[in-house]
């Protein structure tokens, strides 16, 4: 194959935001270090974003910045398109017109692409230009490239992780302060770690989005995002903590996928929600905001990549290493030869989703119960009716028998649809004040 030689490639940047300043910083800042490994310079052309008053602090000498995004799609000088605008269509628009154009692009948005990925992959595949977004998930972290290279020689059996850092920051927080939620979150607000409208952190569902994508890359899975059960933090108090704690535990928000291999063919186990992880475990003892991801192959066993997940220059580290990919193909002549999901299209089969209800584990339930006599006889009742198991029960509080108290038990291994009709009959006691929080136990991880 013919290896053309660059004088340099042109980047083009919509979206001048947090990231797209720091991706301005990594590329002046290590121009000599990414010219050494790439043989040619990184040369940023143009800038696009609806704001071109507010001052960034970066030296903008020689990079034409307006508003007209779709100019910058048509210049010349503009080999790779970076997308950071972030949200549904406009993102959608612009990377589907750089597409067109034949462009490559590089997009850390992760929401955008676990619901409509789809189509812009196979737009991208038709044109023959590669979609890049190592950003979209675990931020620095190099997890998209080690699922597409470092470990393409394996089965991958599980992926597993704090996928979240605004989340994380919170649980720690919470575990170390002992104060309510929505005052942590507060102060994550003020510090910058959450957004303004935190829902899709606290909810889980910024998490869900990454692991749609991991999910994809890491069995060969159709892209899907919808049917992924995801629950926040929001139910969480310093007692699940402080119990947590007792009982040998941590609290983290994880992302979760694994690999059913069947006589049928595979189906996938996708789940993100608030975990207890044994204290001592690796994802036990990330803090902070750092994200960690624990991915298991059959022929690597596990893995572990940690480091930071958000933020201006970690997530324009993982953005400039896609532009420096992308530029070593566009030199070789080889656009669009590595598959974003790792693997061909072709491959990307459906592959069903395992239900919650088709799982067993260990679980933390936390019941408001009137401090009653009987109450916890009746409560003991209903999960033995389901054949729910109990290891241990520990009461809070209950000096004053009107006022609600927490009842905090631990369950044996037990079926999920079998904890699900017990709480049902546990939630309709007159004793019980409000619903209980279940807490699943992942003893792997
Ligand atoms: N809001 C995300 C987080 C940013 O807190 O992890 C990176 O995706």
């Amino acid at each position: 194959m013919a290896v053309e030689t660059r004088r340099s490639i042109g980047v083009g940047l919509i979206g001048f935001g947090t990231i797209g300043t720091g991706v301005v910083k990594v590329l002046a800042q290590n121009a000599a270090v990414i010219e050494q490994r790439l043989g040619f310079p990184l040369r940023l052309v143009a800038i696009a974003d609806l704001d071109t008053e507010t001052d960034r602090g970066v030296d903008l000498t020689g990079i034409r910045f307006d508003a007209d995004a779709e100019r910058l799609i048509a210049d010349p000088a503009v080999d790779i398109v970076i997308e950071l605008v972030g949200g549904y269509e406009v993102a959608k628009r612009f990377i589907l017109a750089a597409v067109a154009a034949g462009k490559p692009v590089v997009t850390a948005n992760k929401a955008l692409l676990a619901l409509h990925g789809k189509e812009i992959f196979a737009a991208a595949e038709g044109a023959g230009v590669d979609v890049a977004f190592e950003a979209a998930v675990g931020g620095g972290i190099p997890i998209l490239r080690s699922l597409r290279e470092g470990l393409s020689a394996n089965h991958i059996d599980s992926v597993m992780g704090i996928l979240n850092g605004t989340t994380n920051y919170v649980l720690t927080q919470m575990e170390e302060t002992e104060e309510d939620f929505e005052v942590v979150l507060k102060r994550a607000q003020e510090l910058g770690y959450a957004e303004a409208d935190p829902t899709f952190d606290v909810d889980g569902i910024d998490a869900a989005h990454k692991l749609a994508l991991l999910t994809a890359m890491a069995f060969g899975a159709e892209l899907t995002y919808e049917g992924i059960p995801t629950e926040g933090i929001r139910n969480l108090t310093p007692i699940d903590f402080e119990l947590a704690r007792e009982f040998g535990y941590r609290i983290k928000l994880l992302g979760i996928a694994k690999c059913h291999r069947e006589d049928g063919g595979e189906r996938i186990e996708a789940r993100v929600h608030p975990t207890m992880v044994p204290a001592g475990s690796m994802l036990a003892n990330v803090d902070a905001a750092m994200n960690a991801i624990e991915v298991r192959g059959d022929a690597v066993g596990p893995t572990l990549y940690y480091g930071a997940g958000a933020g201006e220059m970690p997530t324009a580290s993982a953005v400039v290493a896609d532009l420096i990919e992308i530029s070593r193909e566009i030199q070789r002549g080889s656009a669009g030869a590595v598959a974003p999901l790792s693997y061909l299209p072709h491959h990307l089969v459906p592959k069903p989703l395992v239900g919650l209800d088709e799982l067993a584990g260990r679980f933390y339930l936390r019941f408001t119960a009137a401090d009653e006599p009987g109450v916890l006889a009746r409560i003991a009742g209903a999960l033995g009716d389901q054949g729910v198991g109990i290891e241990s029960v520990v009461q809070k509080g209950g000096q004053d028998s009107k006022a609600a108290v927490p009842i905090i038990v631990l369950t044996h291994r037990a079926d999920e649809a079998a904890l699900v009709r017990a709480l049902a009959q546990v939630d309709e006691l007159k004793d019980v004040k409000a619903p209980t929080v279940v807490v699943r136990i992942e003893e792997e991880a």
